[in-house]
């Protein structure tokens, strides 16, 4: 059974590693993160009488171990200095663009590279002291690639799993980081490593093979110190059941209704909805609108575009100058095609409310989804999932992960701004038919496999192991 498989008489134990805990401290209590991975992963978790190892999320915030939702929380504390370093410099400084493709030059500093070691450490020191021989140890994401190896070495016996969230770069721009060994040699030591896309999992075995010897073992596996690493490609999905629920619910309905009046009742709503993050294309989404409102004069007033943009890594340098540089765009686009009383693009930087966030899907009518590279997009998904008359029409970065799956969306390169532009225009003008054939499709693929399908997808490689 998921989470709960048994070698003769031992409980197979799951320990999630992550850079964040499942929960937050908001002053009096802890309480539950929002998000996809914590509702697929508790109750797997409570299942197998699991652990899971993280941030709290606040600096210098010291806490011992604490039961919460009936799963061991296992705090990891990180200095203030350390959040500076390796999760702002490290991390969000070098890793995140250099994985993205290299859209904003990554930094390079033997100053962050250390405390990124170090804090792996910390982690893998943490799991090791939870784990016994037979468990496995289920570590995530590209703050902690160093994890698996230094677990291999603390504890022999268990099985280590990997899931990257975001994609693997091609080699030609991974061989540029200075540490690219002691990457690829950390993620070695798992057992499984599993990717969003196929295109992930060939560069990590190419990169494997070409930069420290890794040998081919079949398509899907490498040989490495005597030990095969399978390789997976493991897409990311939804709770789709929730998201269909809350798009029926009357609030949510009402609240769709009222934001379209606001919107002043046009022909055709836009939405962007994004954390604020120069992968995710929103200065060239809103270009192309401005570029739109330009050639279409009389029809102006038909469109009315919403951008949500969540703040984000609001201290790396990168992400406060994207954020002038939205801002300044979306005053410019309003200040040029906008009157008194109607404003063609509204803005909100800021975080909102799950049920908002599905009002504006199910009041969208084009769904904008133009990353330059995205591990999966799972905001794709979301509206998607939504739109239950089975009308709107998604917009979809052929960069991100989600378009190896949502084939029937209006697929655009985000860089071709003369494509999206031609490509909106082609969305507002689709009848209710022929959205309807392409959303029928799209809902089929979100429906097919949910997120829980993904966890147990993906701890089923683990359980073989
Ligand atoms: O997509 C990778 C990811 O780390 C997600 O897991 C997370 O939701 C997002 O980026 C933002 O992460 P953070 O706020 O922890 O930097």
């Amino acid at each position: 059974m998921l989470g709960f498989s048994s070698k003769g008489d031992t409980v197979q134990r799951i320990i999630v590693v992550a850079n964040r805990l499942p929960v937050s401290w908001d002053g009096a209590e802890w309480t539950t993160s929002p998000g996809g991975l914590v509702r697929a992963l508790v109750p797997v978790l409570q299942q197998a009488e699991g652990a899971w190892v993280g941030w709290p999320g606040i600096p210098d915030l010291d806490t011992e171990p604490f039961s919460h939702d009936g799963i061991d929380q296992r705090p990891v504390a990180l200095t203030e200095s350390e959040v500076d370093d390796f999760y702002y410099g490290f991390c969000n400084g070098t890793l995140w663009p250099l994985y993205h493709d290299a859209i904003v030059l990554p930094e390079y500093h033997r100053h962050t590279w250390r405390p990124y070691v170090a804090v792996n450490r910390r982690y893998a020191e943490e799991t090791a002291k939870v784990t016994k021989p037979g468990d496995i140890a289920w570590v995530q994401d590209y703050q902690l690639q160093l994890v698996p190896s230094m677990l291999r070495s603390m504890v022999p016996e268990l099985t280590i799993g990997f899931y990257l969230h975001i994609p693997f770069p091609p080699i030609e721009i991974f061989a540029r980081l200075p540490w690219r060994r002691q990457i690829l040699e950390g993620l070695l030591g798992s057992d499984v490593i599993a990717f969003q896309t196929r295109q992930s999992a060939d560069n990590f075995s190419r990169a494997a093979r070409r930069l420290v010897g890794a040998e081919a073992h079949g398509r899907r596996a490498l040989t490495w110190e005597g030990r095969t690493v399978q390789l997976q490609p493991a897409p990311i999905a939804i709770d789709t059941a929730e998201f269909e629920r809350m798009a029926r619910s009357p609030g949510v309905q009402q609240r769709a209704a009222e934001i379209r009046f606001e919107l002043g009742d046009p022909e055709c709503v836009i939405l962007g909805m994004d954390r604020l993050d120069y992968t995710k294309g929103i200065d060239l989404r809103l270009k192309a609108f401005s570029n739109l409102l330009d050639e279409a004069p009389k029809d102006r007033h038909a469109y009315a575009f919403v951008q949500v943009a969540v703040p984000s890594r609001e201290q790396v340098p990168a992400y406060q100058a994207l954020r002038l540089e939205i801002e300044q765009l979306v005053g410019r686009i309003n200040g040029e095609y906008g009157e008194p009383g109607w404003a063609p693009v509204s803005y909100l930087y800021r975080t909102l409310p799950f049920e908002d966030v599905i009002a504006y899907y199910v009041a969208a009518d084009v769904m904008l989804v133009n990353p330059l590279r995205d591990g999966m997009n799972l905001v794709a998904k979301e509206y998607v999932a939504c739109r239950l008359e089975d009308t709107g029409v998604l917009i979809l970065s052929e960069f991100a992960g989600a378009a190896e799956q949502l084939t029937s969306a209006l697929i655009v390169n985000p860089y071709d701004v003369d494509g999206v532009v031609a490509t909106m225009r082609q969305a507002a003008a689709l009848t209710r038919d022929e959205q309807a054939a392409r959303m029928r499709r799209l809902r089929r693929a979100v429906r097919k496999e949910d997120v829980f399908d993904w966890a147990r997808q993906c701890l089923a490689m683990l359980e073989d192991q």
